[in-house]
Formats: C-alpha cells, structure tokens, sequence
C-alpha cells in the first residue's frame, strides 16, 4: 500500500536540486549554518572580520541604535512575549493598531493590517480573497507566498510568462467574463531584482476588469523618491487595489502588511487565515518597526546611498565581465550555471573574507545558481569597491573555467 511519507525517501534518493556530481556541494550550501553575528556590513565570524553582501537590509536598520532601543524598552515593558493572545482575542492592542496607522499613513491607503511576517500577509490576503469559483492570474514568478495563498483559496489558478504583457493579455482576455478575477505580482522580484512593469499591467487590469494585487516585498523603502514603493516609482499608487509588503527587508524587522481600501481591510480582519489563527505580533517588535518606518521616511539620504551603491556594484561587475542579469535594483544576481555560484561564493569568503549567498534551486531554475550580491546604505564606496576588486581578481586569475560564471560577452 501506498504510504504517503514515500516521497521523502524519494526525495532523499533522488538528485533533483542539481547534478549528481554536484549534490554534496548543493547540500553544504543550503542551511549550513550563518554565523551568530552583529548585523552591519563588517561581521565578526568566530573571530574573522568579514565584509557581507548577503541580506535585504537594504536601508542598513538592522542595526540601527533606535530600533534596538524602541524593542528593548518594550522587552523590559511588556516583556518578549505580550501580547499572549490571536489579534481577535487578547492579541490586539493600540501599538498594533498605532502600527497599522502608521503604515496607512506611508502606503496612502485608507487602511492597513499587520501580520506576524510577510509570508502569512501574502497568504492570508490571497486566501481569503479569492473563492473557488474566482481567478487568481499571477506571474510566473511570483512569490512562493503569494502562489501557496492562491492554492490555499481553492481559486482557479494561471501563470503568466514573467513581465510579459502580451501573454497576461492573453490569459485576461480568456478568462470567462463572469469569473471575478485578480492579477498578482511582486513589484521587485527577488531573485532577478527586476521590476514588474506596473502601469501596462494596471492598464490591462482595468481593461479587463481584474483587481491588482502587489506584493513589494523589496520595493518598500527602497523604490520610489519617498521610499513608498514600486507603485510610487511609477506614478500608480491609487491604481494598486491591494499593496502587500513585508517588514523584513528594508525595515529590518519581522512582519508584513496589507494595506488598502476600508473595505476590504474590513473584510480581511474577519477572514484572513493567517491573521486570525495566530498569536499576535511581539509589542517588541511593533515598537522596533515603528521606530524603523520613522527613520525610514526621516532619512531619505540612506536610500541615495543605497542606489550609489547599486551603480558602484553593479557597473563594476558589468566591467569585469559578469552577467548581472536584468536587474533594475539594489538586488544583484550574478548568473551562473550549476553550481557556479557556490564555487565563486566560497572563493570569496576563502581568499577575500567576503560574505555573498549563492542561490539554488528551487529559489531558481534547476540547473542554474546565482550569486545574490546586495549592497545596502551603510556599505562604504570602499566597501563596494573591496567587492569588485576581489569578484574581478578572480574573474582574472581564474577565469570562467574555474568558476564557471558566465561572462556577459560569452
Ligand atoms: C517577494 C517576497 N514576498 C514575500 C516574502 C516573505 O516575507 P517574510 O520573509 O517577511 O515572510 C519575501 C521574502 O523572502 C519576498 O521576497
């Protein structure tokens, strides 16, 4: 008889992440373990000095004096652990609803719901947005969050080919007209650090009579003159029926939101499965995401910072030959074949005390790695260029064939 546990020995058995010559270095990759450490540019691992490009803390809040403070006086106020309670019960207290305030107030919206990360806000809103009877259409390369939500809601389900217009007319235009529908997007892709091209994509939401869902996981404080996000980059904030954001990239916290319409905010603070279900956000932590929104809308130099070093990276490893990919932001994705990455990380940090996260499948395509490469606002220029200088030394010294990455003239 069939016993539904077969599929992780399976799994085990099988060497589907990558080639089987590769396996062993795929497996020392994923969830090694990250040394314990201060969160800057410049970490301490077991006593070495390294130089990090490895996480989205994008503004450099991470470890931000106010934000430790702002959680620490509420540790000592509230303890770690209050409130002890689901936000529909004990859960829900006026700094959640300050919270929840103040990210209206940013987003523009008229109303706002925060949840315990970004993953359960993505979730909850698809979830209890879409019925089964309903279309969910979502790029193809939508967050794994945002697709597990659109499975939880029973909805119908299409993928569109990733920022093509053309095929997501093609899906609108077949829809049955009686099927309500939605279109869901990131408006910053993770792993290429492009953007989904937002005004086409509102134009044909309209067209069609589809509501339009963002998730600007990594737009949020870090597109847009004010920071509000790929919507405000391109002029079409009102035009997002539904803005979903996470508080761990840019802000340096843990959480996410779903901002919008009264309504519908309404209706997702009686539905969403991930909101009611679940025990509340820490007041330690509401306390350090509004000390980090405050900063971040106070101090729009470290955004400026943040794209410096965007263009330092990123045109210096364009010069020394690497493939960056398409990206429009801060998130640098060095293209590699196979393994590549994992080799050119681990050479990095070997011979340079340099940190980068290389990426596997099923983050990407079977078959291909990346490099993640991303600066943040409290990186140095000398930082940036300790980076190039070192990706461009091994480029030189040992060229594609060890390493393998593939260069952007090849
Ligand atoms: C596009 C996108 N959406 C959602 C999430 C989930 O956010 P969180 O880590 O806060 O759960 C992420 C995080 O990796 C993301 O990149």
């Amino acid at each position: 008889m069939a016993d539904i546990f077969d599929k992780c020995i399976r799994f085990k058995r099988q060497s589907q992440i990558v080639s089987a010559a590769d396996r062993a270095v795929a497996e020392s990759t994923l969830f090694r373990q990250a040394p314990v450490c201060n969160a800057g540019p410049w970490i301490d691992c077991s006593g070495r000095r390294v130089l990090q490009f490895s996480t989205n803390d994008y503004l450099g809040l991470a470890g931000h004096p106010e934000v430790h403070r702002a959680a620490q006086e509420a540790v000592a106020r509230y303890g770690i652990n209050f409130p002890m309670g689901a936000r529909p019960l004990t859960g829900n207290t006026a700094l959640h609803e300050e919270l929840e305030q103040q990210i209206a107030d940013f987003k523009g919206t008229e109303s706002a719901i925060v949840f315990c990360n970004g993953a359960l806000a993505m979730m909850g809103a698809l979830a209890a947005l879409a019925e089964p009877r309903d279309l969910i259409i979502l790029d193809r390369y939508a967050h794994a969050s945002l697709v597990c939500g659109a499975r939880i809601s029973g909805a119908r389900l299409r993928f569109f080919r990733h920022n093509d217009l053309d095929d997501l007319r093609k899906v609108l235009r077949e829809a049955p007209p009686e099927q309500a529908r939605m279109v869901v997007v990131d408006g910053v892709y993770s792993m290429q650090g492009d953007m989904a091209p937002l005004p086409e994509i509102s134009d044909l939401c309209r067209h069609y009579g589809a509501r339009f869902i963002v998730d600007d996981a990594h737009g949020t404080g870090v597109c847009g003159a004010n920071g509000r996000g790929t919507a405000e980059h391109f002029g079409v904030e009102d035009r997002v029926d539904l803005h979903l954001g996470t508080f761990s990239k840019a802000l340096a916290t843990i959480g996410g939101f779903a901002a919008g319409n009264r309504d519908v905010l309404a209706y997702l603070r009686f539905t969403a499965p991930t909101l009611l279900f679940t025990k509340a956000m820490p007041a330690c932590v509401v306390a350090a995401t509004m000390a980090a929104l405050k900063i971040l809308r106070g101090e729009p130099e470290r955004r400026l910072r943040l794209w410096r070093n965007r263009k330092l990276l990123q045109d210096g490893l364009t010069a020394a030959g690497y493939d960056i990919g398409s990206t429009q932001t801060p998130i640098t994705p060095v293209q590699g074949n196979g393994t590549d990455a994992v080799y050119l990380g681990k050479a990095l940090y070997q011979d340079f005390s340099i940190w980068a996260n290389a990426v596997l499948y099923p983050a990407v395509p079977v078959g291909t790695s990346i490099l993640r490469v991303i600066p943040t606002a409290n990186h140095t220029q000398e930082d940036v260029a300790m980076l190039v200088d070192a990706m461009a030394a091994l480029r030189r010294d040992h060229g594609a064939e060890v390493h393998g990455v593939a260069a952007a003239e090849s």
